[in-house]
């Protein structure tokens, strides 16, 4: 079964390879011949996600998912949230976005937050979702240097690394995209 995955984020496409279950296969946008940046307009995650798999639909009238995550910070009352990507200016810097995270919390002592994950699928035209959540903290300086994004500020539970310091086998144990995209795996395995 062949699906088309919304997105052109490098670090999600080699991420969801090195899960994604047996007897599927994704192409990317890219592949597709589709070179287009989605927006992302709407204020849930829900809503992005279906805006990016239903766009990709319209234009191909093909199987295809969406992801859209979020780092919800209970201090800051959910945010960064919805607005992860864009949370220091509209240009998607993964460190500036992390330092400005960083400056938010200073002096703040409840560090708790959580990745939410939210996949999208199209499947014969009708549309699916799938959660996967991780929880975790916020650390008070940056540690590691692989991954992306809000990577080195965010340490699992159950972890004394951030996912910045971890090999994306390590990461994978925790990881809210995983588990959103096995929940989907597993709906499509039960379909056939
Ligand atoms: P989106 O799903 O592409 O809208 O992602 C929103 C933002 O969340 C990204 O730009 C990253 O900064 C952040 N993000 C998403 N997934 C991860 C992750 O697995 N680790 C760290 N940051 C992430």
């Amino acid at each position: 079964m062949k699906l088309i995955f919304a997105s052109n984020n490098l670090h999600k496409i080699e991420e969801i390879r090195s899960y994604f279950g047996e007897g599927f296969e994704f192409i990317t946008m890219k592949e597709a011949g589709i070179d287009i940046d989605i927006p992302e307009p709407h204020e849930t995650l829900e809503e992005n996600a279906r805006e990016k798999s239903t766009t990709i639909f319209r234009l191909t009238q093909q199987n295809c998912f969406s992801e859209d995550t979020g780092l919800e910070v209970d201090a800051l009352n959910g945010e960064p949230g919805v607005k992860s990507a864009r949370y220091s200016g509209e240009d998607r810097n993964y460190a500036r976005n992390t330092n400005y995270l960083l400056q938010k919390m200073d002096g703040i002592t409840n560090r708790a937050a959580r990745f939410r994950a939210v996949a999208s699928l199209i499947m014969d035209g009708k549309e699916y979702q799938f959660e996967g959540v991780c929880e975790g903290s916020i650390t008070t300086e940056t540690y590691g240097d692989k991954g992306f994004g809000y990577d080195p500020v965010f340490k699992p539970e159950g972890s004394t690394f951030t996912f910045a310091e971890m090999s994306l086998e390590e990461k994978n144990k925790y990881n809210h995209r995983r588990i959103a995209i096995e929940k989907m795996a597993e709906f499509l395995k039960n379909r056939r």
